[in-house]
């Protein structure tokens, strides 16, 4: 089964071919970082309009890198939730026109349930259950991934995500965006136990984490450096604070394997590219001798390929959309979107 994916919740406009959901016959993606970084941000309304000017092109190049025509695609899918609403609406609402026209079905996905289907593209013998740290720019998540599309929530950070964690201290360090692979370049060679970062807890909640008071605790390190006119080590923040982000999740993740049982363990979102991330996830597996899967980095940041990997799952258990398919800002990874109201 083949089926065209398109992904457009964030800053990324992105069209896949997808067979079977495990074999990538195209992988197109349009980033706007670029342009957001202008701002020092996503602009959301510019989102959209950069969406509403690629989704046309990099539909074309996917079926193009496929041999294919639109004709010869099986179904057509889309994220529909969650992420900034003009965004998803842009790809929700051509994935949706475009399957109604061609007369094929039309898949809505859950954005993190893709992240997570990433892991499907590379490592055939991957199955459920598996346990998932997912670690993206909008949602941190424990997640016990009990079969292709059944998941059940472990734990979860109470505040900022972690990539969100990544670009605010970016921010503050002056070094741009998006933040999380410059802070992660920048900290290699520095000294990690130079400032001493706050490490959190969730009282009562040993599987949840929280990051603002991390994110302040850099903030404000960096602001009285200001303002004493002291001069800041950067690569030595900027490791202090990715060591502080290690020490939330890893061990978080270790206390979930010691409850589940579980010891397959997937790791999936933009910052599962962070280079510190991945070493102590290498470390632990090794050190516990579990089956630990890392995505490769092109599939760890939005692209429609994982989309199109969940969306064959979402098919096989029958969650179509109909032609009153809406598109969500948030949504639980446990929901069925197909049926969400809005
Ligand atoms: O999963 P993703 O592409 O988009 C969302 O679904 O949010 O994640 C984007 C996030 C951004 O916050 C970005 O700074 C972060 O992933 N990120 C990283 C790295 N690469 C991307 N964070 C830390 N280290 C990296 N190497
Ligand atoms: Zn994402």
């Amino acid at each position: 089964m083949k089926i065209l994916a398109i992904e457009s919740s964030c800053d990324e406009t992105a069209a896949a071919i997808i067979e079977d959901g495990r074999h990538i016959l195209s992988n197109i993606v349009d980033s706007q970082v670029e342009t957001h970084a202008l701002y020092g941000g996503v602009v959301p309304e510019i989102a959209s309009r950069r969406h509403m000017e690629a989704v046309v092109r990099v539909i074309d190049l996917a079926l193009r890198e496929a041999n294919m025509d639109a004709s010869d695609v099986d179904a057509v899918a889309a994220t529909c939730a969650p992420g900034l609403i003009g965004a998803l609406l842009v790809g929700a609402n051509f994935g949706k026109s475009l399957a109604y026209s061609l007369q094929k079905p039309f898949i809505p996905v859950h954005h993190i349930r893709g992240h997570i289907a990433a892991n499907y593209l590379v490592f055939s013998e991957l199955k459920p259950p598996f346990l998932t740290l997912v670690a993206s720019g909008g949602h941190s998540l424990l997640v016990l991934v009990r079969d292709y599309t059944s998941f059940e929530i472990l734990g979860g950070t109470r505040d900022d995500a972690a990539g969100e964690a990544f670009d605010k201290v970016a921010r503050v360090l002056g070094v741009g965006y998006p933040g999380g692979p410059k802070i992660d370049t920048m900290a290699r060679g520095g000294d990690a136990s130079k400032y001493p970062l706050p490490h959190s807890k969730v009282k009562d909640a040993p599987l949840d984490f929280s990051f603002s008071g991390l994110k302040t605790a850099v903030i404000n390190l960096a602001h009285n450096a200001e303002q004493k006119g002291e001069t800041i080590d950067k690569p030595a923040l900027a490791a202090a604070f990715c060591a502080a982000v290690v020490d939330t999740l890893v061990p978080r993740l270790e206390l979930a394997i010691d409850q589940t049982g579980v010891r397959d363990v997937v790791c999936a979102g933009g910052v599962a590219a962070n280079s510190w991330l991945r070493k102590a996830l290498h470390e632990m597996a090794a050190r516990r001798k579990i089956q630990l899967y890392l995505p490769p980095l092109h599939l760890c940041g939005d692209n429609a390929a994982m989309i199109g990997s969940q969306a064959y799952y979402e098919f096989q258990a029958g969650n179509l959309g109909t032609t009153l398919q809406n598109a969500f800002a948030t949504a639980e990874i446990s929901e069925k979107i197909c049926q969400k109201i809005s």
